[in-house]
């Protein structure tokens, strides 16, 4: 990777208002960036004219309005900042790949790296609505330093950036400098409540901070929180938009387990194959989206009982199971979140398909649940009792499976410790910050997109079941979208099926 040492050296971004990190000096001691005035000119010169043209505006722009007006209606004659977030630097002058935060996707439009440090305001009117403002630092000319010798920011170094226009284009939102930012969230100081989505962007998070000279740091506090909790609670039921693009997250995620299954057999030959199975997800997520919804677990034999097994680097044995569970990141930013758990040689055997079955019918039990009407935590209470009489039969209960359903019991979660479901879209765990009686208490909506991922996990060294049990670890998860009148499960097309899964894994080895 080519070195900042050779350019960055004295080109200051004009961020102090809002207090960024100075990045400036990076590398600045390696530096051997010519800065005669004839090179100046000279690098300025002779390029061939940019496009004129504006972007088309983009179909998600019809939808973004009604998102932002139902936040605006949420906190009238308040001013709110949502910002993008801003690079995080790896090491030295290497910055991390960059992801906006979600509320700012969600209100914005923008998915996936757009656009560091930009930050979206909803300044109250009169009348009670707002009007958004789009804060961003737009493309700099190729007569200016940012060109040549910005690593950050510079045409030469990263590529193009949009102008003003161009964001106003695609997103139709109005768009202004980010120097401007300053003075836009600073008007009325002490006289405004303001509000910023917190931890999205520390340095206009302490901004806003100082700003707010008529509320203790506790009422800032509660006021952000506030606000994310409605942010968060906003996207607990998807518009056509994004039922669309989690639609098309879930598909490319289904092409992508096909890749999975095809590199079984060099996974079984590598000393690490756990990372033949990971990289083979991750090479069709970056073709298909902008990559993965968060780090993929490819787990073998005895790692599929470590919930969120991600290091990835053990080996993949022919006889066992291995659980992957893993969902491409559409452009837009949507996720899908899918598990299967395969038999490495393409067959169960009889006490795999025995757990598999068991979690596959806890699955289908919370699937024939769900429906309008019933409460989110209902659908985990359906697959939980699919389970614990399962586990009953099977001798393994210490008390009998009603006892071990009752709060006081539980017993049965010793091997199945995490929920059934959540939320998903811009994010996996999506909707976090929702209140509990909007989230686990509220009961499904249209519109609403969750998991369904019971699972049974026998570690090796559980000393209470039989040692047939132990070291088998499967979870099944798929993303269920509520309907008008039941649900639809987005990710039917991909086998589940104990016999679907091994006709299918056959199928792909030719
Ligand atoms: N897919 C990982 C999780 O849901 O936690
Ligand atoms: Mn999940």
């Amino acid at each position: 990777m080519t070195s900042t040492s050779s350019t960055t050296d004295q080109n200051a971004p004009e961020t102090e208002q809002t207090g960024k990190q100075d990045v400036s000096s990076r590398g600045s001691n390696r530096s051997q960036r010519p800065t005669s005035a004839a090179f100046r000119d000279f690098i300025a010169s002779g390029w061939a004219p940019r496009e004129e043209q504006p972007p088309a505006r983009e179909q998600v722009a019809d939808y973004t309005p009604a998102r932002r007006a139902a936040l605006s209606a949420a906190f009238p004659g308040e001013r709110l900042v949502i910002p993008a977030g801003d690079l995080k630097v790896r090491s030295n002058d290497t910055d991390y790949r960059f992801r906006p935060h979600s509320a700012f996707a969600h209100l914005t439009g923008l998915g996936t790296d757009e656009e560091p440090g930009a930050v979206l305001v909803l300044e109250p009117q009169d009348e009670g609505a707002h009007e958004a403002t789009l804060y961003f630092r737009p493309q700099g000319g190729r007569d200016s330093e940012e060109f040549y010798a910005d690593a950050r920011y510079g045409e030469f170094w990263i590529g193009r950036r949009p102008g003003l226009a161009d964001i106003e284009a695609r997103t139709g939102l109005a768009c202004a400098h980010v120097d401007s930012l300053d003075d836009a969230i600073g008007k009325d100081a002490g006289q405004i409540t303001i509000r910023v989505v917190p931890g999205a962007d520390a340095a206009v998070q302490a901004r806003v901070q100082e700003l707010r000279t008529q509320m203790s740091t506790e009422e800032a506090q509660q006021a952000d929180e506030a606000l994310a909790e409605v942010l968060s609670e906003l996207r607990l039921t998807k518009d056509d938009w994004e039922i669309e693009q989690m639609r098309q997250a879930v598909d490319a995620s289904i092409d992508a387990f096909g890749e999975v299954a095809r590199s079984l057999p060099r996974a079984v030959g590598h000393p690490r194959g756990e990372r033949v199975i990971e990289g083979a997800f991750f090479a069709r997520a970056r073709e298909h989206g902008n990559g993965i919804g968060y780090d993929t677990i490819s787990a073998a034999g005895n790692h599929a009982t470590t919930l969120h097994w991600i290091r990835n680097d053990g080996q993949v044995r022919a006889g066992e199971l291995v659980l992957v569970d893993a969902g491409v990141e559409v452009d837009s930013l949507y996720t899908a979140d899918i598990t299967r758990t395969l038999p490495v040689d393409g067959t169960f055997t009889d006490i795999q398909r025995k757990v598999y079955t068991a979690v596959l019918d806890a699955a289908d039990h919370a699937f024939a649940s769900a429906r309008p009407g019933l409460r989110f935590r209902d659908v985990h209470a359906a697959a939980m009792e699919v389970l614990a009489t399962r586990l009953q039969e099977w001798g393994l209960l210490p008390v009998d499976a009603a006892t071990s359903l009752s709060p006081e019991g539980q017993q049965h979660r010793r091997w199945m410790p995490h929920g059934t479901s959540h939320h998903l879209g811009l994010d996996v765990h999506d909707c976090a910050q929702a209140r509990r009686e909007m989230y686990l208490d509220a009961e499904l909506r249209p519109g609403m997109i969750f998991t369904i991922e019971p699972g049974l996990y026998f570690k090796t060294d559980d000393l209470t079941v039989p040692e047939e049990y132990r070291g088998i670890g499967v979870r099944i998860e798929d993303d269920i979208l509520v309907t008008a009148d039941g649900v639809e499960n987005l990710s039917a097309a991909l086998p589940r099926e104990p016999d679907d899964v091994e006709a299918w894994m056959a199928a792909l080895r030719g």
